[in-house]
């Protein structure tokens, strides 16, 4: 009975959007910018007297994506390495507190666009680098740049951040909706185009077992022309 309200970029998936409302929670619509979501949340705190729950630099929210990790340790006790994408750095931070607590000996890799790169940049040079003109990608929902509570937990815990194209972020996403028949978005497409990458050759060769996580299924599938077709047909 609490109400709720997400700050969600006008250009998130539709059946994204649909699914907050039809959950209950109000959408406030915002620019694809972390700028524009830093302002337009504030103003809904103020304007509603609410508590705001920060989508990844939230402790509790680092702390619950942990959960993440609990799992494959007890579901693939013989794991070498998780690799996951990395937005906002909430995912991996908490994926990595618990794996390198339980099993310092499990590799934890993040996988990023190229073309929003700043968790890659912060770990070469060892500070913060915020990405201030992020390009363009179709791994929306990681667009975001690192933040001060994620990043010291990334530098000290995550093993690597591997990068890939937006070409290998597509490649990927399609060999799991054929191979595999599930329906993942773009950005999960981001963690399996990192493991499929050359740059993983270079992981050790000890390293057999790597779990990855396919975090999202936000897809639109009124986009595809055969479905578009169908609705009209049945109105
Ligand atoms: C589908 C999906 N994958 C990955 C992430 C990345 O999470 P984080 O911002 O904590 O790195 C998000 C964040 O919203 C997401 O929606």
């Amino acid at each position: 009975g609490i109400p709720a309200y997400v700050v969600v970029p006008r250009t998130a998936p539709r059946c994204k959007q649909a699914a907050i409302r039809a959950y209950g929670a109000t959408v406030v619509p915002c620019e694809p910018s972390d700028k524009s979501r830093a302002e337009t949340a504030s103003q809904v705190v103020q304007e509603t007297g609410g508590i705001m729950v920060h989508p990844n630099q939230e402790l509790s929210v680092i702390a619950g994506q942990g959960t993440i990790a609990l799992e494959v340790l007890e579901q693939v006790p013989e794991v070498n390495a998780v690799v996951a994408p990395v937005g906002g750095g909430g995912m991996i931070s908490g994926i990595a507190i618990a794996i390198k607590a339980l099993r310092p000996d499990v590799k934890v890799f993040a996988a990023e666009p190229c073309n929003v790169d700043d968790c890659y940049q912060s770990k070469i040079r060892g500070e913060l680098t915020p990405n201030l003109h992020p390009r363009d990608t179709i791994a929306d929902a990681v667009k975001t740049n690192i933040g001060p509570n994620t990043w010291p937990i990334i530098r000290d815990l995550v093993d690597d951040v591997l990068t890939v194209s937006e070409e290998e972020i597509k490649r990927a996403t399609q060999l799991v909706w054929e191979r595999m028949k599930l329906l993942i978005e773009p950005t999960a497409g981001v963690g399996l185009a990192a493991v499929l990458s050359e740059k993983f050759q270079a992981v050790p060769g000890d390293v057999k077992n790597v779990c990855i996580v396919l975090c999202g299924g936000n897809v639109d599938l009124g986009s595809l022309t055969w479905l578009t077709d169908l609705s009209g047909k049945a109105q």
